[in-house]
């Protein structure tokens, strides 16, 4: 009996399918490889290269392994490319989870732990967010996740699937090893860009809009560690084969911090300067993103290992540091 991960070679996927094997969980990973590194997943799971829209591949894949469980990480996730081509994050999240959904009817496959975000949300009239809070997303990507959210929800009612929607704040960080890590091309994700900066591959960092209704006049973000992120995915995985209801769980660590505030703890962690330049807002950012994650301490018995932004920063460092240029390609 195996565990399907859709996304594994991703950057978060790949943290999932080191936990899972460290567990001892027998890993199915599918990929098409447009943003995930083969190289992070030659870990021991069986890898298949291939999109959730092909059919013909999904039913191989279904038809040939014991899948007991999914979670499902394949997706484009970047708020502002989704303004830009909002037709690609229709296409790829929305489809590609339809897909999965079809297959996992037809095999009679009934738990899958679905990838969702903070950017359900929107600009929440409450901080912290609660998951009850209303969801009106600002950009396509969060219109996207929500739309499977709700797909998930009929397909509880008319095929008995069981889900658990785990709503990420900004995850970030790495393996504390160093050994696998975040590797985006382009990079757009404020920590990375920023520890980029201090290895010396860019000159500065732009911040993004100081005009904002914030302490600092900077967004506002909830940052949550890459392992604290699995862990909570396993716990939600292991409630659902125990015969857990589906539920919507928010994952953050309660606390924000603004892009200044980030900025300056990875001055702290790394020594360098890094050289900050005012630009303008980019389209579809929310303010303020800070996560209630009561519920999912509560019912999952999560607890972050990783609170503060520094202890994050510190292990991305220690990634970024010793593999300058990403995954060898
Ligand atoms: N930012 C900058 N300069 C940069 C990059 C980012 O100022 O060079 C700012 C952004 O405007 C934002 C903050 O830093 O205010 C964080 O930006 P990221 O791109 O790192 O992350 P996002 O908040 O846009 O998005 C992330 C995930 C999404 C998820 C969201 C939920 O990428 O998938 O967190 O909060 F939906």
């Amino acid at each position: 009996m195996a565990i399907l991960v859709c996304g594994g070679a991703g950057y978060i996927g790949s943290h999932m399918v080191k936990l899972l094997l460290e567990k001892g969980k027998e890993v199915i990973v599918i990929d098409n490889l447009q943003s995930g590194h083969r190289i992070a997943v030659d870990l021991g799971a069986k890898f298949f290269l291939g999109d959730l829209r092909d059919e013909k591949f999904m039913d191989i894949i279904f038809s040939e392994n014991k899948i007991d469980g999914i979670i499902d990480f394949a997706a484009d996730s970047l708020v502002g490319e989704s303004m830009i081509n909002p037709i690609k994050y229709y296409e790829n999240n929305m489809m590609g989870t339809t897909s999965l959904l079809k297959f996992m009817v037809k095999y009679k496959v009934k738990n899958i732990v679905f990838s969702s975000t903070a950017a359900t949300y929107g600009e929440p009239k409450n901080i912290p967010i609660l998951e009850t809070e209303l969801t009106i997303p600002t950009n396509p990507y969060g219109e996207t996740k929500l739309g499977v959210e709700k797909l998930l929800k009929w397909c509880e009612l008319a095929y008995g699937i069981k889900y658990t929607a785990l709503r990420y704040f900004n995850v970030a960080g790495a393996y504390p090893t160093g050994e696998i890590g975040e590797d985006h091309n382009p990079e757009t994700h404020l920590i990375p860009i920023v520890l980029q900066v201090a290895l010396g591959k860019r000159e500065n960092v732009g911040i993004y809009g100081t005009d904002y209704n914030t302490p600092d006049g900077t967004c506002v973000r909830d940052y949550v560690h890459v392992m604290d992120l699995v862990d909570a995915h396993m716990k939600a995985l292991e409630r659902l084969e125990n015969g857990g209801n589906s539920e919507i769980y928010n994952l953050g660590n309660g606390e924000g911090f603004s892009v200044k505030d980030v900025i300056e703890s990875s001055r702290e962690v790394t020594g360098h300067p890094i050289p900050a330049i005012l630009s303008e807002r980019r389209a579809g950012d929310p303010s303020i993103l800070v996560a209630s994650s009561e519920k999912a301490k509560k019912e999952l018995g999560w607890e972050p290992q990783y609170t503060t932004v520094k202890s994050i920063i510190e292990t991305a460092w220690k990634w970024h540091k010793s593999n300058p240029e990403g995954y060898k390609k």
